[in-house]
């Protein structure tokens, strides 16, 4: 059945492909992480965002993606994702160094603001601003497409979804998950929060949930926000384009074979997304809120304090193989980054 959110969505053409995650995605996210957020965090973020409410991280999981619609906003494009430099779905891989430009990426992004939120020293509309991005990105971050930089993570590649005329990337950031659940509204997105944390706490996912946040702790962002977009990117390989890119010309319409190979793992990455999410929270609370003052001298922080060149080839040649490394600066670029008519920035991939 088709919604007519759907519709209106398709009506808008360019724009609907500009979610990441759809709200759905992001709400749920947030919804699966305010279960596991002990009460004490919960009140400080509470504070932080100014919302009591039953809904104060869902409430504000897709303030980001307006945010870098807007003009004042738009440098916080790149900070959505992060454009690994791989080859799938025979070589899928992620290096921070290699792939995240100056210009930042949902990694250096993640440790940015893992700071920000705890630094004192800010006016609060900056520390609530950081917890803002913290809770969309870390949701952005397990979407395996956010972790690839294959046509712009996916939005190149043309599909077909239910009749309509769609890119792989939107299929899995809004079609799928609503298709899924049968819309896109908050209390949807709580309502599949709360099966998703039931599978988590005593169903599918009780085994597994404990190695999604093995490991992670708020003293090496870097490395721990790298580990789960490089669980994602591998995705890419085996779940997203398992047969190569070349293989959606051929496909037809993706309901619902495609969807059906695709959809248990959405699930898991969202109900994973939320755990981390809640986890990090907490971690936030205790080593950096309630134990005060930061240990100095640490090298780790937001990283990018001496920001590295581009890539190799930036601002380069437009080169027709799709598959060269160059491409991906040639589309940031083309995103906003460092260039363009605000025209073109309305077309943001991610
Ligand atoms: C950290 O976040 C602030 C506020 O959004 C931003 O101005 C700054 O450029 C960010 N720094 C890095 C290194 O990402
Ligand atoms: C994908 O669709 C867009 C417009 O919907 C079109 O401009 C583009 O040429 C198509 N790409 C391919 C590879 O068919
Ligand atoms: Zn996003």
């Amino acid at each position: 059945m088709v919604s007519l959110t759907r519709v209106a969505l398709v009506a808008l053409g360019a724009a609907h492909g500009a979610n990441a995650w759809g709200e759905l995605g992001h709400a749920a996210v947030a919804y699966v992480a305010q279960k596991y957020v002990t009460p004490e965090a919960a009140s400080w973020a509470k504070e932080v965002l100014g919302d009591t409410s039953s809904s104060y991280l869902a409430n504000i999981a897709s303030w980001a993606d307006k945010y870098r619609l807007t003009d004042e906003g738009s440098w916080s494009a790149p900070l959505h994702y992060i454009d690994a430099l791989d080859d799938p779905p025979t070589n899928c891989n992620l290096d921070y160094e290699r792939d995240c430009t100056a210009e930042g990426c949902s990694i250096s992004a993640i440790a940015n603001y893992t700071e920000r939120v705890a630094d004192t020293k800010l006016a609060a509309a900056d520390t609530t601003e950081a917890l803002k991005f913290l809770v969309h990105f870390i949701g952005d971050l397990v979407q395996p497409l956010h972790d690839e930089s294959y046509e712009l993570g996916g939005n190149g590649i043309n599909t077909t979804f239910q009749g309509y005329s769609d890119n792989l990337h939107s299929d899995w950031d809004t079609y799928i998950p609503d298709e899924l659940v049968g819309g896109s509204s908050l209390e949807d997105a709580q309502g599949w929060a709360d099966s998703l944390a039931k599978e988590i706490d005593s169903g599918d996912y009780k085994a597994q949930a404990a190695s999604w946040i093995k490991g992670d702790t708020v003293d090496d962002v870097i490395a721990t926000a790298t580990r789960w977009a490089v669980d994602a990117n591998a995705l890419v390989c085996t779940v997203v384009m398992p047969d190569g890119p070349d293989a959606f010309a051929e496909m037809g319409d993706l309901y619902p074979e495609y969807y059906d190979s695709v959809i248990g793992t959405i699930e898991v990455q969202v109900a994973k997304g939320g755990y981390r999410l809640g986890n990090w929270i907490n971690m936030i609370y205790k080593e950096k809120i309630t134990h005060g003052e930061e240990k100095p001298g640490k090298g780790k922080g937001p990283g990018k304090e001496h920001p590295k060149p581009p890539h190799p080839g930036h601002g380069g040649d437009v080169l027709p193989h799709p598959r060269l490394p160059p491409r991906a600066n040639l589309a940031r670029a083309a995103m906003g980054g460092s260039c363009c008519s605000s025209e073109r920035r309305g077309e943001h991939r991610h």
